[in-house]
């Protein structure tokens, strides 16, 4: 009986396949590998190259494997991207769900943990953040992700699945051993573009805006560590394993940072002065995200062990300081 991770070449789902493997655990990764790398997928783990669109390549999937419940993680991530190409998203998160759910109801596969996000709020009406607060997507990308949600519950009541939606504020960090971490590309992301000052392969970091209602006028956001979030889905897939009922988790430290502090963190942290320079807002931002994750902790008895910034960027220093280029060899 193995657990199959969907998207377990990428960041989020190469981090949970590690935890899944240290705990013991049985563990099929498929990934299309578009924006996931070969060299993030576990050894142990056994690995199918696939898209999740082609049904064709599920089904031979689920006839080789004895799956018992699937971690999706598949799925297109960039929040600019699904405003420039909205139907990349549909088609990718979407569909893509779609085709999936169609397999796992066809094999008798029932069972399913997946990336939601922040970005089902939209613009909060206050912090912190509850599951029961209202979804107002500001964005494409949130936008299907909160239609992903929905359609597990409409599948749900039509054909017994059972569900775990996991929102999760900002992922950031890396493995304690350095061995995996954040790749992306174009990499977008706050922490990592700062980092990569630091190690050389930027000269600076913009800072989109500095006249938000914060503070210092920069965002804050609320940082989670990529391995607490692996032990998240670990704690969601067991709930529904044991019996537990569809559900809906924040997953945040429900502390929030603004982005001179990161900076600030990252330049101690590194001794690198990583010059910043302010530059325009960015569209869509909103002024702060912060988790109630009290929800996760009570129901799933989650813990999160990084709740201090400065470990968590340690922890990512380690892999871009080893790793300038990602996984790519140079
Ligand atoms: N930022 C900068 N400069 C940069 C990059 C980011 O100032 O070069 C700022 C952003 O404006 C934002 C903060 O740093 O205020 C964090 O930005 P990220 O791009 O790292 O993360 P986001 O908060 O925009 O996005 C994250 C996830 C998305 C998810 C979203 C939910 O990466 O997948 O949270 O709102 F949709």
């Amino acid at each position: 009986m193995a657990i199959l991770v969907l998207g377990g070449a990428g960041y989020i789902g190469s981090h949970t396949v590690y935890e899944l493997i240290e705990a013991g655990r049985d563990v099929v990764v498929a990934d299309n590998l578009f924006t996931g790398f070969k060299a993030a997928v576990h050894p142990k783990a056994r690995f199918y190259q696939l898209d999740i669109r082609d049904r064709g390549a599920l089904d031979t999937l689920f006839q080789a494997e004895k799956i018992d419940g699937v971690i999706h993680f598949a799925a297109s991530s960039q929040v600019g991207e699904s405003m420039s190409d909205p139907l990349k998203y549909y088609d990718n998160n979407l569909y893509g769900t779609m085709v999936l759910l169609q397999a796992m109801v066809a094999h008798g596969v029932n069972k399913i943990v997946f990336s939601s996000t922040a970005a089902t709020y939209g613009e909060p009406e206050r912090v912190p953040i509850l599951e029961t607060d209202k979804t107002v997507p500001t964005n494409c990308y949130g936008n299907t992700k909160l239609s992903m949600e929905q359609m597990m519950s409409w599948v749900s009541q039509a054909h017994g699945l059972k569900y775990v939606a996991l929102r999760y504020f900002n992922a950031c960090g890396a493995h304690p051993s350095g061995k995996i971490g954040e790749a992306h590309d174009p990499e977008t992301h706050l922490i990592p573009i700062i980092l990569q000052v630091a190690n050389g392969t930027r000269k600076q970091i913009s800072v989109f805006g500095d006249d938000y209602p914060t503070k210092d006028g920069t965002c804050v956001r609320d940082y989670i560590h990529v391995t607490d979030l692996a032990q998240a889905h670990i704690l969601a897939l067991d709930y529904l394993l044991n019996g537990g009922d569809n559900n809906v988790f924040n997953l945040g430290n429900g502390v929030g940072f603004t982005v001179k502090e990161v900076i600030d963190v990252a330049r101690s942290v590194t001794g690198h002065p990583i010059p910043a320079v302010v530059s325009p807002r960015r569209a869509g931002d909103p002024a702060q995200l912060i988790a109630s994750s009290e929800k996760a902790v009570n129901v799933l008895g989650w813990k999160p062990q990084y709740n201090d910034l400065n470990t968590i960027i340690e922890t990512a220093w380690k892999w871009h300081s080893t790793h300038p280029h990602g996984y790519e060899e140079v």
